[in-house]
């Protein structure tokens, strides 16, 4: 269906993923001189689901029941695919976007104790066959993600404040869906230095959409 691309970020905490987007976004805008190049994040990217967001990342970290943070999860993704990420690749837009639902399968499925199935019947009712045409892992160690996570401004969100094990089996996940869909995904080692990951990034992308000159 879509005429643009869909490039997700994924990883655990304080991988870096909000700078490479960023970077990515504006070494894309140079190569396709004229190009739109969109960055959106989830949970959000679309009104109502910032919204949801919010009830996400806020409060106790008890504060939902599995099924039902997944549940918001999703909603929130549709919403985001619908007013933001479907349209925009549809007038042939890229769309650069810091997490998608990997991060359901890692967090909820894994983290939360889920499991696949549930996260699998849920992509096929709000996303359907719908995929991102490249998703690049961000992966580093629990220990160093979350010491880098602390010292951001704002504090730990409520999932940063979840215990060390949840981060280690979200760890886990994403080591396993680069392993299970080598295809789509991109494993890359974020413990270097950003100039360094972002020179990885670049090659992962403009070796899979062949943007070399
Ligand atoms: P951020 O830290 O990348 O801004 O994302 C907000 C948090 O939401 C992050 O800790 C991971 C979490 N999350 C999930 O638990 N499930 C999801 O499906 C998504 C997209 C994010």
């Amino acid at each position: 269906m879509s005429v643009g691309r869909f490039i997700t970020f994924e990883g655990g905490e304080g991988a870096g993923k909000s700078t490479q987007v960023r970077r990515l976004a504006e070494r894309l805008r140079e190569a396709r001189a004229g190009r739109v190049v969109l960055t959106t994040r989830e949970p959000g990217g679309a009104p109502g689901a910032e919204e949801i967001r919010g009830l996400l990342i806020n409060g106790d970290a008890s504060r939902w029941d599995a099924m039902s943070e997944a549940l918001l999860h999703f909603a929130a993704r549709r919403e985001h695919l619908v007013r933001t990420i479907w349209p925009a690749l549809a007038q042939g837009q890229w769309v650069v976007c810091d997490r998608f639902a990997d991060s359901s399968l890692a967090y909820q499925g894994y983290g939360q104790g889920l499991g696949r199935e549930a996260i699998a019947a849920l992509y096929a009712l709000a996303v359907g066959d719908f995929r991102p045409d490249l998703t690049l892992i961000l992966d580093l160690p629990v220990e160093e993600g979350l010491r880098r996570a602390g010292k951001r401004e704002g504090g730990l969100d409520r999932y940063e404040r979840m215990d060390g094990a949840f981060h280690h089996r979200l760890r886990r996940a994403f080591l396993d869906v680069a392993q299970q869909e080598p295809e789509r995904c991109r494993l890359i080692d974020a413990a270097a230095g950003e100039d360094l990951v972002a020179a990885r990034v670049w090659e992962a992308v403009a070796g899979h959409f062949g943007l070399y000159p």
